[in-house]
């Protein structure tokens, strides 16, 4: 695939997509990992002494005062510090408003653009990649480098409309994600993936395409509860998705050799701090038990399987790790990849942010940065944010 690397930038206007969704808390950003990752690309290109127009989207614009709650300043602010001076702020998305920044942008430097889903208030122009967006915004450059990682699955005016219209490439963050995600086509074997997080109806897609690559699928958080469910266990009043028993059912029936459930669970009667922690068999599960980790038994059993192994691929969380006293599971399985296994490979439904907040992230092969990109990719490789993409 062509990458940034393979363009003359010298002189050109370059539009560069980046994912700076960030999660935000009353007004300041808790993680910015995603403004970091885009660094490389950014500093390469204005080294080669380009002009640089920086397009991300931020949460969702659905109301007038949803623009306010994501203005992309607190964003700029963050990459400012990053990177002093190099870039301004252009508080316009439309295409004709923008125009004269462009012109009067000295080589070298950039412009990160307002909030591109500002242009969902009114039509969802970006969302719905309207046709006169994306040739509007596409005429502002000359080249166009996708580097959005976490947006690959959206078809927006800002990914897959530019990059109809100008000549594409990705940059050094989407070329990483993919190298590494590619690792698991064909994976050192055995091959383990480790699924957690409560939906299982969000990763349909992703678990038809590993079941048939992986030697063992380990389940544990919420989507635990479905597959017990499904095997006809009572999980008293513990999160489960009802409507999926059925296809959990159907995975067993072909896969149950290979998809390893929990033995014993933590839990409690309440979720809070405060309540009381009990550990649980899952055939003696209480009628008013809510499983919230996986018990020791159960880590045994996962790290028995992990002894030999030699790539995991991890989605999800263990246990509700919002509570501290429940992120046990997760944390002793992290801390057995980190000494036992080869490639370990963390992407989407917040395993990434878990295993930064446990402070792990640094012993881990790779990270993605994608949530749904990740598993959308996994799926079948066939993403909108790359198939103009030579
Ligand atoms: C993400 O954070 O997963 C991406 O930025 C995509 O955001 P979206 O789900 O709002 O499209």
């Amino acid at each position: 695939m062509k990458t940034v690397k393979d363009f003359r930038l010298e002189g050109k206007t370059v539009i560069l997509r980046c994912d700076l969704n960030v999660s935000i808390k009353d007004g300041k950003i808790i993680d910015d990992t995603k403004i970091k990752a885009s660094l490389k690309t950014i500093n390469y290109i204005l080294d080669k002494n380009a002009k640089l127009i920086i397009m991300s989207h931020l949460g969702r614009i659905k109301t007038e005062s949803d623009k306010e709650k994501y203005d992309m300043r607190v964003v700029y602010n963050r990459l400012n510090e990053l990177l002093p001076n190099k870039i301004h702020f252009v508080n316009e998305t439309k295409p004709s408003k923008l125009k004269k920044y462009v012109k009067k942008l000295p080589l070298g430097e950039g412009i990160l653009i307002q909030n591109t889903r500002y242009e969902d208030l009114k039509g969802n122009k970006e969302s719905d990649c309207n046709n006169k967006l994306s040739k509007g915004w596409a005429h502002l450059g000359d080249i166009f480098i996708n580097d959005a990682f976490a947006t690959i699955h959206r078809k927006h005016a800002s990914n897959f409309g530019i990059s109809y219209y100008l000549e594409s490439g990705i940059g050094f963050l989407i070329e990483k994600e993919l190298e590494n995600l590619n690792k698991l086509d064909n994976p050192k074997r055995p091959f383990v993936v480790i699924m957690g997080g409560s939906k299982i109806s969000d990763k349909i897609g992703m678990i038809k395409s590993l079941i048939k690559q992986a030697d063992y699928i380990l389940v544990g958080g919420a989507m635990a509860f479905t597959f017990l469910r499904a095997k006809g266990y009572d999980i008293g009043r513990s999160l489960y998705e009802k409507e999926e028993v059925d296809y959990c059912k159907d995975l067993l029936k072909h896969y149950e050799d290979r998809i390893i459930l929990p033995k014993d669970l933590y839990g409690a009667f309440e979720i809070s701090e405060e309540s009381d922690t009990v550990l649980q068999d899952i055939s003696m599960i209480p009628k008013n038990f809510i499983g919230l980790d996986i018990g020791d038994e159960t880590i045994e059993l996962f790290e028995s399987i992990l002894k030999n192994t030699k790539t995991v691929f991890w989605n999800g969380p263990l246990g509700a790790y919002e509570y501290e006293k429940y992120r046990y599971g997760t944390e002793q399985i992290l801390k057995y990849l980190k000494d036992n296994v080869e490639t370990v490979i963390l992407g989407g439904g917040d395993i990434v942010g878990c295993a930064n907040l446990l402070g792990y992230t640094k012993d881990i092969t790779f990270t993605s940065t994608g949530g749904g990109a990740t598993l959308k990719y996994l799926e079948d490789h066939d993403v909108p944010g790359l198939r103009n993409i030579k």
